[in-house]
């Protein structure tokens, strides 16, 4: 039985794809190239600088360390301007009566997620107190799917990872969670989480009905 929940946030709580995705495309504008949302399918998951590396391959461009820099910065700055206006009705269907449910029945939950904006995307959505642990990505230094996030996540639960389930929509992610030991319900495209071992669409399938 589960004794742990551990949570991605991108993609399973909230939709914040659409902002990273508006944000690197005006970055790629900036530098003279198009940035297409199949193209942004590739930072799923993916850490800020890993990100720009990417989006700087698809555009065939080069910049110094420096520049990079730079670029992640004003990157980031233009999302937490969109992140700013989150509202707690923007919560994925389901994704806060799970939570609750799960709370209800004793499960730990963690978020475990490579965002380093995730505290602040917590609070604004009016969830972070449903929390018992965030390990996001001022905490790891390891993307995934290294398992550091969820082995950090559940180590900070207190209980061994084979107890925890991870909830995940990133294809990296499923194999962070199962090279972490833990069992991982992928959301989303079951072709592309094939790796987990159950997939569902999204965390209302999982919410009992009231
Ligand atoms: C999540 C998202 C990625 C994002 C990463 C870092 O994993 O799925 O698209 O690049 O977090 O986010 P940050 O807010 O630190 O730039
Ligand atoms: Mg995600």
């Amino acid at each position: 039985t589960m004794k742990g929940a551990i949570f991605d946030l991108d993609g399973v709580i909230v939709d914040t794809a659409k902002y990273h995705y508006l944000a690197w495309r005006s970055l790629a504008r900036r530098l003279g190239f198009e940035f297409t949302e199949a193209d942004n399918e590739r930072l799923k998951g993916v850490s800020r600088m890993e990100s720009l590396r990417i989006l700087l391959e698809v555009g065939g461009a080069i910049a110094t360390e420096e520049e990079r820099e730079e670029m992640a910065a004003d990157k980031n700055r233009e999302y937490v301007e969109y992140i700013s206006k989150l509202e707690p009705s923007e919560i994925l269907p389901g994704a806060r009566d799970y939570l609750l449910q799960l709370r209800g029945r004793g499960v730990k939950i963690a978020l475990g997620s490579a965002s380093k904006n995730a505290g602040f995307i917590l609070s604004r959505l009016g969830i972070a107190e449903l929390f018992d642990a965030v390990i996001d990505g001022t905490k790891v230094s390891k993307a995934k799917p290294d398992p550091e996030v969820f082995l950090a996540a559940s180590a900070a639960l207190g209980l061994p990872p084979s107890e925890c389930v991870v909830f995940e929509d990133a294809e990296a992610g499923v194999q962070a969670g199962k090279a972490a030991g833990c069992r991982v319900v992928g959301i989303g495209d079951p072709n592309i989480l094939a790796a987990a071992d159950l997939v569902v669409s999204g965390l209302h399938e999982l919410a009992a009905k009231k």
